[in-house]
């Protein structure tokens, strides 16, 4: 997939915006995602973390269930930031397993674009196939 720098600067500034919403008392981890569906249209999330540890949603999650729920299903990329308030953000934040599996079920993986960023112009980009290789999906 190919992405403009423009749409790339869009998904990591929403991102950004989204975290500022992320509900982390326990772990104070705060993290913002935004994703592009095949249609154009832009979904943000931010985790929400529960008491009870276990229920917690991640960011990238909440914003793919915000898409799908809203009868979007085909994700072409997403920015994800994260960080502590009392440190900033001071490392690229990667989709743990579950949201990667989660992003399979509703992209092309060899074409699915992957940004991990700091700020607008500080951030790397993988496919979700680099990230999650020889993965099961729908096709299956
Ligand atoms: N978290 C995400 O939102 N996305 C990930 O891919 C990894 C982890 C959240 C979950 C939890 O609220 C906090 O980061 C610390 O694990």
């Amino acid at each position: 997939m190919k992405l403009s720098d423009e749409t790339k600067k869009d998904l990591i500034e929403k991102a950004l915006e989204a975290r500022k919403n992320a509900y982390a008392p326990y772990s104070e981890y705060k993290v913002g995602a935004c994703l592009i569906t095949a249609d154009g249209k832009y979904y943000t999330g931010c985790n929400v973390e529960n008491a009870s540890y276990g229920a917690t949603n991640c960011a990238e999650r909440t914003a793919v269930f915000k898409a799908v729920s809203e009868g979007h299903n085909r994700i072409d990329a997403i920015a994800i930031v994260g960080g502590r308030d009392s440190e900033g953000i001071i490392s690229y934040a990667y989709p743990c397993g579950v949201c990667r599996q989660v992003l399979r079920e509703f992209s092309d993986p060899g074409e699915m674009i992957i940004i991990v960023a700091k700020k607008a112009d500080d951030y790397k980009e993988y496919t979700l196939e680099e990230l999650l290789p020889d993965s099961f999906g729908p096709d299956f």
